[in-house]
């Protein structure tokens, strides 16, 4: 079996978007040069806030027919929206962990429907709760922030979480989430994360596409360096 290739791969979040143009303002970092989309769905019992939905997600496939859709599932029921998800045209659902009893059922029931598996932690959880599911899962995400509001302060010390993940786990794909942007992507990268969510930094960005090129740079540099490619 050939190895799998990491390489660096930037998907914006578009929580901090302009919402209301969801389609546009999706078109616009995807022609910055965005790998994927990273989709917040929140249902303000899982963390305090909400976004949206499987319909808009639905009405957003409809218009963008071939970028990569990841959904950050940030609910309390993951297993209630995969069905929903992948009739929407998902790519990758990517839910925590927190919630779930039965971890290799959900990871079963999201490839069952046809989509990308993504495993996710809070900062408060410990990585190595994954050591049975890793190889269920296609990422594992790691939050640098506590899920639930863009635009917050990057928690330098989940970096160790990454860089245990990346020692055990060479061709996984890690992805990082929150408080991403140019001051901060060195670490991510250094410790070996190679999937980047990034919103405010690319959103708020004078020149997102710069921002995007230079984060993805910044990665594959680093991933070169570890000879994981
Ligand atoms: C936070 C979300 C993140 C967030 C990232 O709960 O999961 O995807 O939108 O935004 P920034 O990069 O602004 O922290
Ligand atoms: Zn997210």
């Amino acid at each position: 079996m050939s190895k799998k290739t990491v390489i660096g791969k930037i998907g914006p979040s578009v929580l901090n978007s302009d919402l209301a143009n969801l389609h546009d303002e999706s078109l616009r970092l995807l022609d910055c040069g965005a790998d994927y989309l990273h989709l917040d769905v929140m249902d303000g019992h899982f963390v305090p806030n909400i976004t949206f939905g499987h319909p808009v997600v639905k009405c957003l496939r409809t218009k963008i027919k071939d970028a990569f859709f990841e959904t950050h599932m940030m609910v309390s029921n993951p297993l209630q929206w995969i069905e929903p998800m992948s009739s929407a045209g998902v790519d990758q659902y990517t839910f925590h962990v927190e919630p779930i009893e039965d971890i290799p059922y959900a990871c079963r029931k999201v490839r069952e429907a046809g989509m990308k598996v993504g495993l996710a932690i809070k900062p408060a959880t410990p990585v190595e709760i994954l050591e049975s599911y890793v190889d269920l899962a296609d990422t594992v995400l790691i939050m640098t922030v506590e899920p639930g509001f863009g635009g917050q302060k990057f928690m330098d010390d989940m970096m160790p979480k990454v860089r245990w993940l990346r020692n055990n786990y060479p061709s996984l794909d890690i992805e990082v989430d929150g408080g991403v942007g140019l001051n901060t992507i060195q670490n991510c990268a250094e410790a070996g994360a190679n999937m980047i969510v990034s919103g405010t930094a690319v959103i708020a960005a004078e020149n997102p596409s710069k921002v995007i090129a230079t984060m993805r740079e910044i990665v594959n540099s680093e991933i070169t360096k570890k000879n994981i490619f």
